[in-house]
């Protein structure tokens, strides 16, 4: 296949890399924007297919000679930490607000109209009060991060209204897998526990570990991706992308400890601030707008991961 790229910015980070080795597999022509700043030029593939721009999404000339000529798109260059947007709201901010805005403009001037935004479960802050979130939860962006998913969110409907930019819209919920960097506490908790324990080291919960998120194996959001990239027409709203299934840090630990044979010493640290006390998503949409591969299991995804 001989067509035009698909950007990914982004694409150097833990589903970025993960997507576009499926987006290769299908014969796409890739390029890539990342400021290498939590990812890492080798999770990319050495493809001459892939076209790798090192740089910020927060330099709006740079986002203009990545988009030019491209077919699509996925939107996925952010600072991921909650906890780093907590620590350093303003820097986060050129990167996940500004990013967005850059790539709209950029589109809206070459033309491009279809792009994926990965926008996150922490819209909702703690409005599931325990029960699942639909689409339509009241937002309760309660950190940097947060309410620059949200804002972006806004943007990318301002544009598809006023300039016909045609965003899809997904809310992550906590996306675990291969190439989920462990190495900063800013991390994602399945990597930082996984590591540890196979390592032997303390695990540290924060708070008393009864915290629940609704976890979702990468290789799965990677083909709800592609589907995004190819549909005819993006319906409007976004969608949540989880399981529906809530799992406690605790009963995490657990798993982690049945797969892998055991637990290092496991430790409790004050709650972090801003941090949700319960998530699980209602994927009633994501089922019905796609094609959801058999759901990746808690268990069989830790042991693919453990064993990647
Ligand atoms: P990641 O840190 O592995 O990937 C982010 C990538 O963006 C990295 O390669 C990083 O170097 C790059 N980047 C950061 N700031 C940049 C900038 N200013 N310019 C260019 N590149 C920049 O994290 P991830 O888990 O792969 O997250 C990808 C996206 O998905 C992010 O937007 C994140 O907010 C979102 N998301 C992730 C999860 C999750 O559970 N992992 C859940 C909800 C949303
Ligand atoms: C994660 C994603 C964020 C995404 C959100 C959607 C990362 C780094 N963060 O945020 O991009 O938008 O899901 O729901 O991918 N914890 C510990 N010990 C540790 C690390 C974490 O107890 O060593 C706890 C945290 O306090 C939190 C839970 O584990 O209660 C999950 O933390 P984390 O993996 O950072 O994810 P979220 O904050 O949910």
């Amino acid at each position: 296949m001989t067509d035009a790229p698909i950007l990914v910015t982004g694409g150097a980070g833990f589903i970025g890399s993960n997507l576009i080795d499926a987006l290769l597999a299908q014969g796409h022509q890739v390029r890539v924007l990342d400021d290498l700043s939590t990812g890492k030029r080798s999770n990319l593939p050495d493809d001459s297919r892939l076209q790798f721009i090192e740089g910020s999404v927060a330099d709006a000339s740079l986002v203009e000679r990545a988009v030019d000529g491209c077919r699509a798109v996925v939107h996925l260059a952010a600072v991921a930490s909650v906890q780093a947007s907590v620590d350093d709201p303003v820097g986060t901010h050129q990167s996940n607000f500004i990013g967005t805005l850059n790539v709209c403009e950029a589109m809206r001037r070459a033309g491009v109209r279809r792009v994926l935004f990965a926008s996150s479960a922490a819209v909702y802050g703690n409005n599931g009060d325990g029960g699942a979130v639909d689409e339509d939860t009241p937002k309760a962006p309660l950190t940097p991060y947060a309410a620059d998913k949200l804002a972006s969110e806004h943007y990318l409907e301002f544009y598809r209204r006023r300039h016909g930019l045609e965003p899809a819209i997904f809310r992550f919920f906590n996306i675990y897998g291969p190439r989920q960097d462990p190495s900063s506490p800013y991390s994602g908790v399945i990597s930082i526990f996984t590591e540890r324990a196979q390592k032997g080291l303390p695990i540290s919960v924060f708070g008393d570990g009864e915290q629940t998120r609704d976890f979702f194996y990468v290789a799965d959001l990677v083909s709800i991706l592609q589907q995004a990239l190819d549909v005819p027409v993006v319906e409007e709203g976004a969608v949540n992308v989880g399981l529906n299934h809530a799992t406690s840090l605790n009963q995490l630990l657990a798993d982690i400890g049945a797969v892998s044979g055991g637990l290092p010493p496991v430790k409790h640290l004050p709650a972090r601030l801003g941090d949700i006390r319960h998530s699980c998503a209602n994927n009633a949409r994501l089922l019905q707008r796609y094609r959801m591969p058999p759901a990746t299991e808690m268990r069989e995804g830790l042991a693919r991961l453990l064993s990647s």
